[in-house]
């Protein structure tokens, strides 16, 4: 048995919000190797961004809470420490990179500044040394010249360039868990390729373990090890990346490939799903994904499917319990 990192038992996490209760997580199971890259895919709304922010603990409360499960990091449950020790274990041992960079990067100090107060207090440098690590940091990531572009503002830098510098960011802190929350989305395709190229070959590296969050699952085809496909607050399939690609068993993964823009045909055709993710706050009975699914039937609508395990491969749907070929 691989060792764990990260182990995500029965995690519920909720919005009390005026309108209602927005079960956005209603009980997740994950876990999370070693040294692996961990992808997560599902659409926009079914609880990737919920599942990063519960593992930092940094779900805005109110309205959110995590209200049931169990979030084991190297065995040591989050959920259980003081709010200081959570706030060391998100400095030095996890640490994120956000869909925008904007919201990670303070405009009104240069990145040296930065890059450097997170060098000196996790790494125990002098300036001197934090500002060279800075720059070797910055040089990881593939900023041209580093020398000199570590003076600048984050607004001197481009929208990919900024990218790299969070990620330089993330990962001065020598993290043994880097979340990455969809960190290509706003940029184009070239560059995002290449930011996907750094961050796996900081893995290489640096051994760090990845958790890629993602709603296109052409982005983590390359890079996963294993695949958590959510939909609507659940874990609905798991598996090696070579499964989840070639032999997937849920109805909506099989969805999401074929939802996958096909660059080799000679118009980009963007298949869509039929439907759209529910309102958490009024989940479907049943199987969340029945009513966009071509394979329900009555008892779909009317349980939540239990999960199946088959080796190391995690489907929950009815229809593979009993055995029905999709
Ligand atoms: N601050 C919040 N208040 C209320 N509901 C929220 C909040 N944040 C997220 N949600 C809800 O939680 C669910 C999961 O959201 P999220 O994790 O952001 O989805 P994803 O990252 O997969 O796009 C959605 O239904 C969303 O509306
Ligand atoms: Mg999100």
């Amino acid at each position: 048995m691989a060792d764990n990192l990260l182990e995500i038992k029965g995690l519920k996490t909720y919005f009390y919000t005026e309108d209602g209760i927005v079960r956005a997580l209603e009980g997740i199971d994950l876990h999370i190797e070693q040294g692996e890259t961990l992808g997560l895919v599902g659409e926009s709304g079914c609880g990737k961004t919920v599942t990063a922010l519960s593992v930092l603990r940094l779900v805005p409360d109110p309205p959110g809470k995590i209200i049931e499960g169990e979030i084991l990091f190297e065995g040591v449950n989050l959920l259980a420490l003081s709010e200081s020790d959570m706030r060391q274990i998100r400095g030095n041992d996890i640490s994120m990179i956000f869909q925008d960079p904007q919201s990670a990067l303070n405009p009104v100090f240069t990145v040296d500044n930065q890059l450097r107060e997170v060098i000196e207090l996790h790494q125990g440098l002098d300036k001197k040394e934090a500002r060279q690590k800075a720059i070797e940091m910055l040089d990881l990531v593939g900023i041209p010249d580093p020398e000199a572009r570590v003076e600048d503002y984050p607004h001197q830098f481009s929208g990919g360039m900024k990218q790299r510098v969070m990620i330089a960011m993330a990962l001065s802190c020598n993290p043994k868990m880097l979340i990455a929350d969809e960190p290509t989305t706003n940029l184009d395709v070239t560059v995002q390729a290449q930011v996907l190229d750094m961050i796996n070959n900081l893995r290489k590296e640096l051994g760090t373990t990845v958790l890629l969050i993602t709603h296109n699952l052409g982005v983590i085809a390359e890079m996963s090890d294993h695949v958590g496909v959510m939909y609507a607050g659940r874990l609905v399939e798991y598996g090696d990346a070579d499964t989840i690609f070639h032999a997937p068993l849920h109805p909506y993964t099989i969805a999401l490939h074929e939802a996958v823009p096909r660059v080799t045909e000679k118009k980009q055709k963007l298949g869509v799903i039929k439907g759209v993710v529910p309102n958490l706050i009024y989940p479907p009975s049943g199987c969340r994904f029945h009513p966009r699914c071509d394979f329900s039937t009555e008892v779909c609508e009317k349980e939540q499917p239990k999960g199946e395990w088959v080796g190391d491969h995690y489907v929950e749907c009815w229809h593979r319990r009993e055995g029905t070929k999709l």
